[in-house]
């Protein structure tokens, strides 16, 4: 399930990745002439150090084989090592980048395999195979410095299929559909296209393939713009309470709580929850007694410990397949599977009707999802309508931003409760 704020911990996010300001960009490649044989590699000499592949290496295995969230492995990884900052990014951008991309990687490197590699190989050609023809770095440099990353077993056999592959990509590579060309998995390209509409859908989909920007807030918390847009809708006044129902990593209570409203923050699971307090501590907004900050509650948003019209604004930012952010979790492409959205759907909806008796009359609610589906986003709104109504909400027109380069895409909605209810 999909978190939208970006500073968070453990499953489902543990931040942005940093920038790939540095790396080379990705332009014409350089012939594949004059690549060395497996025998006689060239030092590294001015190639960063083979450290920072080998980290790589290692890493993709751990998210491939053992199952590891991308964003939460490689910064514990990175802390653990003692590569320098352009390093680090170079590493960010082979994990990350080559995570993404393995559908279309995996396209090209195996045309030149007769047998699945070993986790180790395959691995070490996904991230050669990004370099020649993502990133753009020199045949030379990419295939040298990737085979000595690689344990000596499987040197040949990566340095033979990485000069293949350095070959295709300078003469132009072909891919057999859309889906393998953007990597993403068939259903989701075809769900997207079905939903937004061809063209939106692919650049929607473009955009996800691009690096996670970060934003810094002023108050130093990383979130992206979109993230921000939605706390912006939630009204808060100094003196108002404001109820967030699905707060971790607390994004927008800590927000919310800046502009001098009480925030009560929930979270279903306490380590999550935990991270709100942490962060709401760090940004010097925990709650004090009588006074405004964040307080967090662990509970169950669909069956809330709340008196009905507690709340001057109750924000729903619910759970959700996260199609709209795939760009900040590599890896999330490949873990949803289309059972989940109904699933997330169910879920979302009764944490809407559990949410919205919560309301104080006049009082706002407000529901956020970072993702794109129909059945998460516009069909929760339908279906809760009528029980909304009868509440004595009336909506405001929803929101959907679709991802582009520099932000995430995001659904909301707004209703106002009638001031006699
Ligand atoms: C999209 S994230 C929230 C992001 C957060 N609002 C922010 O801006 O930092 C959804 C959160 O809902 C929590 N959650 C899932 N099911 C829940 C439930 N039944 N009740 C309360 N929280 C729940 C998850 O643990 C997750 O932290």
């Amino acid at each position: 399930m999909a978190d939208s704020s970006e500073s968070a911990g453990p499953p489902p996010s543990a931040g942005p990745p940093p920038s790939a300001g540095a790396l080379p960009s990705a332009g014409a490649l350089p012939s594949a002439g004059a690549l060395p044989s497996a025998g006689a590699l060239p030092s590294a000499g001015a190639l960063p150090p083979a450290d920072a592949r080998r980290t790589a290496v290692e890493a993709v295995v751990r998210i491939e084989s053992g199952g590891a969230y991308a964003n939460v492995l490689l910064p514990k990884m990175l802390a653990e090592t003692e590569l320098e900052a352009r390093d680090r990014r170079l590493v960010t951008e082979l994990v990350f980048g080559s995570t993404r991309r393995k559908r279309a990687l995996d396209h090209v490197v195996d045309r030149y395999l007769v047998a699945d590699p070993p986790p180790l190989a395959r691995a070490a050609l996904r991230i050669g195979a990004h370099q020649l023809i993502e990133m753009g770095t020199p045949p030379h440099a990419a295939v040298s410095a990737t085979v000595q990353a690689t344990p000596k077993r499987f040197r040949g056999l990566v340095n033979a299929v990485l000069r293949k592959v350095a070959a295709a990509a300078s003469a132009g590579i072909e891919y057999p559909s859309r889906a393998v060309a953007l990597s993403y998995p068939d259903w989701i390209v075809a769900l997207l296209c079905t939903e937004l509409g061809e063209q939106r859908a692919l650049d929607a989909l473009s955009a996800m393939n691009l690096p996670a920007r970060s934003h810094r807030r002023e108050d130093g918390y990383v979130q992206d713009q979109s993230s921000q847009q939605v706390a912006a809708v939630v009204p808060a006044a100094r003196g108002d309470l404001v109820l967030d129902l699905c707060a971790a990593p607390g994004g927008k209570s800590t927000e919310i709580a800046g502009r001098g409203a009480a925030v009560v923050a929930v979270d279903l699971q306490p380590g999550r929850a935990g991270l709100v307090a942490s962060n709401a501590q760090r940004l010097g907004c925990s709650r004090r007694l009588e006074g405004n900050g964040v307080a967090v509650v662990v509970a169950d948003g669909t069956a809330p410990p709340f008196r009905r019209g507690t709340f001057d604004a109750v924000l729903v930012d619910a759970p959700c397949s996260g199609l709209a952010a795939l760009r900040r979790r590599p890896d999330a492409r490949w873990r949803i599977r289309p059972a989940d959205i109904s699933v997330l759907a169910a879920l979302q909806r009764r944490l809407l009707e559990s949410a919205a008796p919560l309301v104080a009359p006049g009082g706002t609610l407000v529901y956020s999802v970072c993702t794109l589906s129909l059945a998460e986003t516009s069909e929760v709104v339908a279906a809760t309508g009528a029980e909304l109504a009868a509440l004595g909400f009336s909506a405001q027109p929803s929101s959907l931003l679709v991802p582009t380069a520099d932000r995430d895409g995001m659904f909301w909605s707004v209703w106002t409760r009638s001031a006699d209810r």
